[in-house]
Order: C-alpha cells, then sequence, then structure tokens
C-alpha cells in the first residue's frame, strides 16, 4: 500500500490551476473546490501509460456496450457501497456533473415547467434554470440558531406547483455540508413521487463524507424512487481529477435514460479520454488514497472547526458532514464590506463569496480546507490578524 504525505506542499501554480493561477501570488486561495494533493499513484500511472500509448483519439464510449470495465467497476461499487443494485447500462457517461444537471434540464424540463432548488446551493445549482431557459422554484433551507441546517417539510411541499418538474437535489449538500439521512431523503422522495416531481440528484461530493454520516444515493432507498431519479456521480471530486471532465449518470428507467441522452442537444461533447482512463484506474486501485485522504480532510474539519470557537469568535461554523467546504457565517462582525472581499483585501485569503449561493448567503463566505494543514493554519492566522487589525471587535456573547 503506498502512504501518501498530505503535508508536502504541490507546485500547484505552475500547473495552470485555476485556484492559484486566479488571484495575486501574495493570495492564499481556499475557494473552488479541488483539493492541493497529489493525486493516486495508480490513476498518474495509468494515465502516463496511456499517453506513452498516444492514446489520445476518440474513447469507445458512446454505445451500452463501450467501455465494459469500467462499467462493471461502477456496478460492483454501487453494490459494495450502498448496496445498490444498478445494471451496467443504467450508467451514461457525461462531461461533467454540471453539463449533466444541465442536460436533465433540457430534456425534461419544458420552459413553462419548472426546476425546484434549495438555496443557499452551488451556483450552477442555483442558476440551472435560468440557464436552461425553465421557469426556478426555490424552498430554502432553514438554518437553525446552532448554525446548522434542516428542511423545513411544510415550506419545501408548499413550493411545490402543478408547474414543477424537477427537484435538483444536492446531495451531500455544498455549501452547507449537509449529507441528508435516510429519513430526509425518503421524505424528499415521497413528496416528490406523490406530486409526479423527477429527481435529479448531484451526488459529485458522495464520496467526501466523515464519521457517522454515510453517504445514501437517494436512488438506492426503493425500485420505485430509481425509476424517477437520475443520479449523477463522478470520480472528479472524490480522486482529485476535476480537469479531466468525467462524470455518469446512473438512470435504471429506459425511457428517461433515452430522453436524459437527448438533453446534450448535440453539445454535449464526449467523454474525455483521460478521464475515462483515470476513472477506471481511481475506482479499481483508488480507495487506499481515498482512505487516507478522509482522514485527512476530517482532521482539517476539526482544526479548522476547534480554531474558529477558539480564534476566530463571531464567526459561526458547523462541522461540515460531507464535502471539504466549511460556510462560515460573518453576519455578526459590522465589517466594512462583504466579508469575502474584506478577506480579500486584509487577509489576502480567496474564499467563495455567499452571495453567489443564493439568497441565505449573505454575510458567508465558503472556505476549502483540503490544503495541507500547514497552508490552512496560516490562512486562519492571517484571517484572524485581518480582524484584529481593523480593530473589527467579535462581538460580545
Ligand atoms: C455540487 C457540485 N456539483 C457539481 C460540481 C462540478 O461538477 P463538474 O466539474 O463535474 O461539472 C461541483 C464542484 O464543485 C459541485 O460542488
Amino acid at each position: 500500500m503506498t502512504i501518501y504525505n498530505f503535508d508536502t506542499p504541490l507546485q500547484r501554480r505552475e500547473t495552470n490551476c485555476a485556484k492559484w493561477g486566479h488571484y495575486a501570488p501574495d493570495v492564499l486561495p481556499l475557494w473552488v473546490a479541488d483539493m492541493d494533493f497529489p493525486v493516486a499513484l495508480p490513476v498518474r500511472e495509468a494515465l502516463h501509460r496511456q499517453i506513452d500509448l498516444s492514446g489520445l483519439g476518440y474513447p469507445d464510449a458512446m454505445g451500452v456496450d463501450d467501455l465494459p470495465e469500467l462499467r462493471g467497476l461502477l456496478v460492483e461499487r454501487m453494490q459494495r457501497l450502498y448496496q445498490w443494485r444498478i445494471q451496467p447500462q443504467d450508467i451514461v457517461f457525461t462531461t461533467g456533473v454540471v453539463t449533466a444537471f444541465h442536460m436533465a434540464s433540457y430534456a425534461f424540463v419544458a420552459p413553462n415547467q419548472a426546476v425546484l432548488v434549495q438555496p443557499p446551493v452551488y451556483p450552477p445549482i442555483w442558476h440551472a434554470a435560468q440557464t436552461t431557459g425553465v421557469k426556478h422554484q426555490a424552498a430554502p433551507l432553514t438554518r437553525l440558531a446552532d448554525g446548522s441546517y434542516v428542511v423545513d417539510w411544510e415550506h419545501f411541499e408548499a413550493a411545490i406547483t402543478p408547474e414543477t418538474r424537477m427537484f435538483l437535489l444536492c446531495n451531500p449538500h455544498n455549501p452547507v455540508g449537509r449529507v441528508f439521512t435516510r429519513r430526509e431523503l425518503e421524505k424528499f422522495a415521497e413528496i416528490c413521487l406523490r406530486h409526479n416531481v423527477l429527481i435529479c440528484s448531484d451526488e459529485i461530493h458522495s464520496d467526501l463524507v466523515y464519521t457517522g454520516h454515510p453517504h445514501i444515493p437517494i436512488a438506492s432507498l426503493a425500485p420505485e424512487i430509481a425509476e424517477r431519479t437520475i443520479t449523477l456521480m463522478a470520480p472528479s471530486k472524490t480522486f482529485n481529477i476535476a480537469g479531466l471532465q468525467c462524470s455518469f449518470a446512473i438512470i435504471p428507467n429506459p425511457e428517461l435514460r433515452k430522453q436524459f441522452q437527448r438533453g446534450n442537444k448535440g453539445i454535449g461533447g464526449w467523454v474525455n479520454t483521460l478521464g475515462l482512463v483515470a476513472a477506471e484506474a481511481a475506482y479499481r486501485e483508488g480507495d487506499d488514497w481515498l482512505e487516507q485522504v478522509l482522514v485527512y480532510l476530517e482532521s482539517n474539519r476539526d482544526f479548522l472547526a476547534h480554531y474558529v470557537a477558539e480564534k476566530l469568535p463571531g464567526i459561526q461554523m458547523v462541522k461540515p458532514e460531507g464535502t471539504y467546504l466549511a460556510w462560515l457565517d460573518c453576519r455578526a462582525f459590522n465589517l466594512p464590506s462583504d466579508p469575502c472581499s474584506f478577506f480579500l483585501e486584509n487577509a489576502r485569503i480567496a474564499l467563495n463569496d455567499g452571495r453567489t449561493f443564493g439568497p441565505g448567503g449573505e454575510g458567508f463566505v465558503r472556505l476549502n480546507f483540503a490544503c495541507t494543514r500547514s497552508t490552512l493554519e496560516q490562512a486562519l492566522d492571517q484571517m484572524q490578524q485581518a480582524l484584529a487589525s481593523t480593530q473589527i471587535q467579535a462581538p460580545s456573547a
């Protein structure tokens, strides 16, 4: 077994990397959702092999009989992780999860119908209806006094109208970090089935969950739910290969599957050859890397929560149950600008602006803690100093 050292910094600025390239060199980037960690060795080796063979042509990936090894790995993985029995032909490879939920909206939702989402939520989900020219409906998550998020079921159901065609679920939820429980998922499914609403479930963060919070694909709950669900997953977040644009949809209902494929409208493109090679290597041989990265991430999460509680009083943070993203409530401070600009200008730390996640995001920032511990500590020290040097007092408890 390879032992990985996630404490060693990578030279990411030299790799045409959005996270490290976007801001000035003195800014520490804790924003866009990829990890500052080396990719699993078997994945790197598989990519090297494919390149050395000049295997960069079109992949044999469009038919249901293509990619039997990768399909087999995914069938086995769904069974092993979730006791979810799927068939190889249920899988449709896609060029990214964002592409895939847009395809779903194009395929299933007419312009006079609506997509329902739960803000604050990942910006492309928040904007999906607008992007695809259909109606938009929101059932915001409810934030409790302790900073945790729950679903207000009356509110959720009341948001559904005869126009609602598809619920775009984000589970695990970016940015609030919820991993929805079996009970919650059953309730989503029960309400959606009763109102004849399709479920498109973005589960890109499904492998990035922490102790006590197992991921459950909503479609795995029952065959009648799977019949009405498009499940979107990918190796990209899990194995830190987001630039390879490789993902997949699981659609057991053959009619929905056919319709979904038409949603690419001829512009969805081919799945990336290197992405497929990396996916196969990752799912075949990447689990020991994943186990190690999860230990590192969970300990970064706990370090961060402790730091915020001890040294950044006034910022409220609840430990995320999944994802490597923390959602920081900075509303108690009387900052001279929005918190994202404040920390960028005064602490030289790049975060994501909460406002881009829709209603409920104002006064918040999202912090990506998938970095070396020393980067995380340095960033937090700089944030603390910025608050201290601008003499912004933490509100008294
Ligand atoms: C919930 C969610 N969906 C999708 C994506 C991106 O998916 P892709 O890169 O496969 O388009 C992200 C990236 O952060 C995400 O958080």
